[in-house]
C-alpha cells in the first residue's frame, strides 16, 4: 500500500506520529510518503498546499491526515476543502460508538450509529461574496451530489441495521427539499427503512435517545455540527475517527482540529488518529490488523492508560506505546 502521511499543524504533529508507531508495529508492507501541508507550511513558504502536493496525494492508495490550523484570514484557502474538492471525496463517514472504560456525557454505551455527511457542496461550497456590510455564502444542493451520498448511506445501512435517518431543514431552506426527495427515493429503491428529521430536533434527539439511530445521512454543515456534538456522547473529540471517501481516493482523519490550546505538550489523545488508521486498514481490506488495533486499544483503556481529556495522567506517547506493546506481544 502506498500511504500518504500528513501530520499538518498543532496536535496533528503528535497524534499522527503516534498512529504511525502503531502502523509500524503491525509490520505491514506499506510505502509511507510524508506530505507537508497546512498553516505552518503557509507561514514558511506562502502556500499551504501546492499542485504538486495534490498530485502526490492522487498517486497514493490512501491518505492518513492529522489536522490543520485554518486562520480567519479571508485570503487563506482551506486546505481540507481543497483536498476534498480536488480528490472529489464526497462522503464523510463518522462512526459514533462507545469505547470501553470511557464515559460520555450520558454515561451510557447502548448506541452505535454512523453519520454520513455530504462532503463537497451544501454551505461549504466555497462560493462566497464577501463585502463590508453584507457577505454571502451560496448553499449548493445538486441531484448528483445528493444521489451519490444517498447511495453510499444506503449501502452502509444495508450492511448494518438497514435503518436510515435523513437529516435536513427543508421547511426553511428549500434547497434541502431536493436532498430530502433524492434520499427518500434512493432509500425506497434500496429497500432501506427510512425516516427523516429536521436538524434542530435531531440534535436534541441524538442527545436523549442516540440508541434509536443507525445510519444518518445529511448535508455538509449539519453533518459537521452533529458529529462534533456526538463526540460528547462518546467522551470527547479526541476519540472520533472519520473517513473521506471518493470514487478513487480515501482519506482518513480524526474529527478534531489542531487544538492549539494543548499543542506541543504531549497531552493530546491519539485515539481518534489511531482509530482513523484502523478505518483506513478496514477500507484497504486489512481486517486482521484492524481488529488487532481495536483489541490493543481496548486493553489499553481497560488498564486505565488514558490522556488527561479522559481523566487520565498518561501522555500521547505513553498511550501509543501501550497499544504498540500489546500488538508486539501478539
Ligand atoms: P479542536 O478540535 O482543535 O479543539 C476543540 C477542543 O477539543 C480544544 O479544547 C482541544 O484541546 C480539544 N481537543 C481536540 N482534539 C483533542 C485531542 N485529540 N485530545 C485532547 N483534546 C482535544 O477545534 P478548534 O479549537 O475549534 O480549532 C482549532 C484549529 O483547528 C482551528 O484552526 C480550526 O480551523 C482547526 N480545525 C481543523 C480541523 C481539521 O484539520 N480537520 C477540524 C476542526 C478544526
Ligand atoms: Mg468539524
Amino acid at each position: 500500500m502506498k500511504l500518504a502521511i500528513i501530520e499538518g499543524d498543532g496536535i496533528g504533529k503528535e497524534v499522527i506520529p503516534a498512529a504511525v508507531k502503531v502502523l509500524d508495529a503491525l509490520r505491514m508492507d506499506v510505502e509511507k510518503i510524508p506530505v507537508e501541508l497546512g498553516y505552518g507550511k503557509w507561514e514558511r513558504t506562502g502556500s499551504a498546499i501546492t499542485d504538486q502536493d495534490i498530485d502526490i496525494l492522487k498517486s497514493c492508495d490512501c491518505i492518513l491526515f492529522g489536522a490543520v490550523t485554518t486562520p480567519p484570514d479571508p485570503d487563506y484557502k482551506s486546505v481540507l476543502l481543497t483536498i476534498r474538492k480536488e480528490l472529489d471525496m464526497y462522503a464523510n463517514i463518522r462512526p459514533i460508538k462507545p469505547l470501553p472504560c470511557v464515559n460520555g456525557i450520558l454515561g451510557r454505551n447502548d448506541f452505535n450509529f454512523v453519520i454520513v455527511r455530504e462532503n463537497t457542496e451544501g454551505l461549504y461550497s466555497g462560493i462566497e461574496e464577501i463585502g463590508e456590510d453584507a457577505s454571502y455564502t451560496k448553499r449548493v444542493v445538486t441531484r448528483k451530489g445528493s444521489q451519490r451520498i444517498a447511495e453510499y448511506a444506503c449501502k452502509l445501512a444495508k450492511s448494518r441495521q438497514n435503518k436510515l435517518t435523513i437529516v435536513h431543514k427543508s421547511n426553511v431552506m428549500k434547497s434541502d427539499k431536493l436532498f430530502l426527495d433524492v434520499c427518500r427515493s434512493t432509500a425506497a429503491a434500496h429497500e432501506v427503512e427510512y425516516g427523516d428529521e429536521l436538524v434542530d430536533s435531531m440534535a436534541y434527539k441524538l442527545m436523549v435517545s442516540p440508541e434509536k439511530y443507525d445510519v444518518i445521512v445529511t448535508t455538509n454543515l449539519f453533518g459537521d455540527i452533529l458529529s462534533d456534538m456526538s463526540g460528547a456522547l462518546v467522551g470527547g473529540l479526541g476519540l472520533l475517527p472519520s473517513a473521506n471517501i471518493g470514487a478513487g481516493h480515501a482519506f482518513f482523519e480524526p474529527v478534531h482540529g489542531s487544538a492549539p490550546d494543548i499543542a506541543g505538550e504531549d497531552l493530546a489523545n491519539p485515539i481518534a488518529a489511531i482509530l482513523s488508521l484502523k478505518m483506513l486498514l478496514e477500507w484497504h481490506g486489512n481486517m486482521t490488523e484492524a481488529a488487532l488495533i481495536e483489541e490493543a486499544l481496548e486493553s489499553t483503556l481497560n488498564r486505565g492508560i488514558k490522556t488527561p481529556d479522559l481523566g487520565g495522567s498518561f501522555t500521547t506517547e505513553e498511550v501509543a506505546e501501550s497499544i504498540v506493546d500489546h500488538i508486539r506481544i501478539k
